[in-house]
């Protein structure tokens, strides 16, 4: 989905913004994420990329000008949908969003930009994998039908196999270094939990821990604060 104001728009990278997206986070964020890492997110979400997607936040100054607009990339988000599996199967499979990057340019910060990525990604990464359940729930009942049949034929009675689905997704999460007070500021303030401080997290770093900061889905995208209508109270 496309999100679009007078003077910000927000997309899926490109081959033409993803220096910018990658330059941008490498000076913000304190790990330096090359192109190559946000260039997984050029694809749609599949296993060949660890279902990455992403977006960035595109700022045009003249919008309205008949000139061929000048953009500028001044945020990005990139992250992953994850399967979250119960080695116990007491639980069927849940997916959750990973947020790998988030970062806006200071210049324009607190104008709820991050927010509106969040929630822009959010929206993508539930409508993929509505989509990817509804596949997987069509081809298993056309597996178990040709089974049936097979069977009917040869006088057997096989138990169709489990055909792997997706869960729901549910959760949005990420790691947060442990003294980025700013990001682990705007993350409860979105109405993430911040869980235990996990020691030896980053490898490069020092201090070298992270929290996990984790919310539901339910209520991030149905809270009213569409990302056209936040967008137009801004600008
Ligand atoms: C954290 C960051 C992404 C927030 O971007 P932003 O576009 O300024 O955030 P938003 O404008 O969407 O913030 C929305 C709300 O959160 C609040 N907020 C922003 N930063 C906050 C903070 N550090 N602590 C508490 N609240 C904060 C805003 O005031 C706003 O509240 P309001 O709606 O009541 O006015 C940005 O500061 C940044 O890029 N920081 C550097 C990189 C980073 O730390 N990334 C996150 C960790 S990976």
């Amino acid at each position: 989905m496309t999100s679009q104001t007078q003077n910000l728009t927000i997309l899926p990278p490109t081959q033409e913004t993803i220096p910018s997206f990658s330059r941008l986070t490498r000076t913000l964020l304190p790990i330096n994420y090359g192109p190559k890492f946000f260039e997984a997110s050029l694809q749609p979400p599949s296993p060949a990329n660890a279902y990455s997607l992403a977006r960035v936040a595109n700022w045009n100054d003249s919008p309205n000008s008949g000139d061929k607009p000048q953009s500028q990339v001044i945020a990005g988000i990139y992250g992953r949908i994850q399967l979250v599996t119960d080695p116990e199967h007491q639980k069927p499979p849940e997916c959750q969003l990973y947020i790998a990057t988030l970062a806006v340019l200071a210049p324009w910060r607190g104008k709820g930009i991050a927010g509106l990525l969040l929630r822009s990604l959010v929206r993508a990464a539930v409508e993929f994998v509505e989509e990817a359940r509804t596949h997987a729930h069509v081809h298993a009942h056309d597996q178990a039908q040709a089974q049936a049949q097979t069977d009917l034929a040869l006088g057997q009675h096989d138990e169709v196999d489990d055909v792997w689905t997706w869960g729901p997704l549910t959760a949005v999460c990420a790691h947060v270094w442990e003294v980025n007070d700013g990001g682990l500021g705007w993350y409860c303030k979105q109405g993430f939990e911040t869980g235990e401080l996990l020691k030896g997290y980053y490898r490069k770093l020092r201090p070298d821990g992270a929290r996990l900061v984790r919310r539901g889905v339910v209520g991030l995208l149905v809270d009213g604060k569409d990302d056209e209508g936040v967008a137009a109270e801004l600008w």
